[in-house]
């Protein structure tokens, strides 16, 4: 038989053996390229799961190395903290408990992963929505606008304090302008600008896909939303800015998120930058593929090794995943 068409329009050979198909793209993820969020509270021996985030967890401070155990025996690398404050008493407009090293889950459990398990590469989350009492990422003006000034100050002593703890990198996750700058500033004044990293959420949209997030991190905003400082969803433009802006700044490492909805933002920043592009694939996107999964609709595996693929093909070198404790399970290395 002859074909009916010349014979290159014929693609099947070019990937019909195992082999030649591994040559037509890229798909190796390595577990050094995952970061696992991980919730750490206030509270004193309280294991949680999150209602909207099935399989994870708030975990106070005391039962984090213990929790992380069977993590590290299966290859995890590095992990990204979120402070949890459970004490609403805890909570005012400057954002103090942060800081305060009696109180901060964060500061904590830096000090104790430090101990027990020094080869983990510990980066924090840097903002102030889950210490203030009304919720928002930065400190407010008496009309309740967002001062940015003010903010990237108060920014830049978290910063500060989270990296003199021993965090190796800091991840502002504020979107406040010009942070970068300052946490940059603050660490090489301090004397530790060459050894701790900044990973800036450079691309961050405003998002549905956080919803679970606010409820695991008891973050939500009590009045207002926050679409005066993250991203509109339909701008690419400002997506490249702020990429390119953080890293004119300083930045380490640059940030898209959500990761899945946004595949051409994580191409066009990955095109525009010179720094690794790290996609977060936050709360909601694990959620939609969890109950896809438990309702029959999808394979997890096969649906979460694909996300991850379609990410690392748009560009992205370094993947922030809830599905980091099954991808120890499904990964050789
Ligand atoms: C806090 C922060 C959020 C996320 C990471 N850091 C929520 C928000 O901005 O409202 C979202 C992570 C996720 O949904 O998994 N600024
Ligand atoms: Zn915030």
């Amino acid at each position: 038989m002859y074909p009916s068409q010349p014979y290159n329009h014929y693609l099947h050979s070019g990937y019909a053996n195992p082999v030649t198909k591994s040559w037509q793209g890229d798909s190796t993820i390595l577990k050094s390229q995952l970061i696992y969020p991980i919730f750490v509270t206030d509270a004193v021996n309280t294991k949680t799961e999150i209602k909207s985030l099935p399989g994870q967890y708030q975990i106070s401070t005391d039962l984090v190395i213990e929790f992380m155990k069977p993590l590290v025996e299966k290859g995890l690398k590095s992990i990204i903290l979120f402070g949890v404050i459970t004490n609403t008493e805890s909570k005012n407009p400057q954002a103090t408990s942060a800081t305060d090293k009696n109180i901060s889950p964060v500061i904590k459990s830096i000090e104790l992963i430090k101990k027990e398990y020094p080869d983990i590469c510990i980066c924090t989350d840097v903002c102030l929505c889950a210490y203030t009492n009304h919720g928002h990422c930065g400190i407010l003006t008496s009309d309740n606008l967002i001062d940015n000034e003010k903010s990237i100050k108060r920014l830049g002593e978290l910063s500060l304090s989270f990296a003199l703890a021993g965090a190796h990198v800091i991840a502002p996750s504020d979107m406040m302008d010009c942070r970068i700058a300052e946490i940059k500033r603050v660490l090489f004044e301090a004397g530790i600008g060459s050894r701790v990293a900044v990973m800036s959420y450079s691309s961050k949209f405003a998002s549905c896909f956080y919803g679970p997030f606010r409820d695991a991190a008891g973050s939500g905003a009590k009045f207002g939303d926050r679409s005066a400082y993250q991203l509109p969803a339909p701008s690419r433009q400002l997506a490249v800015r702020a990429a390119l802006r953080d890293q004119e700044e300083g930045a380490d490492f640059v940030m898209v998120k959500p990761a899945g909805p946004y595949l051409d933002i994580i191409r066009e920043v990955k095109d525009a930058v010179r720094v690794p592009v790290c996609c977060y694939q936050v709360s909601g996107e694990y959620a939609m593929l969890w109950h896809a999964a438990v309702a029959g609709g999808i394979d997890l595996k096969s649906g979460v090794i694909e996300s991850l693929i379609s990410l690392k093909r748009a560009g992205c070198d370094i993947f922030i995943t809830y599905y980091t404790p099954q991808l120890l399970e499904w990964l050789l290395q």
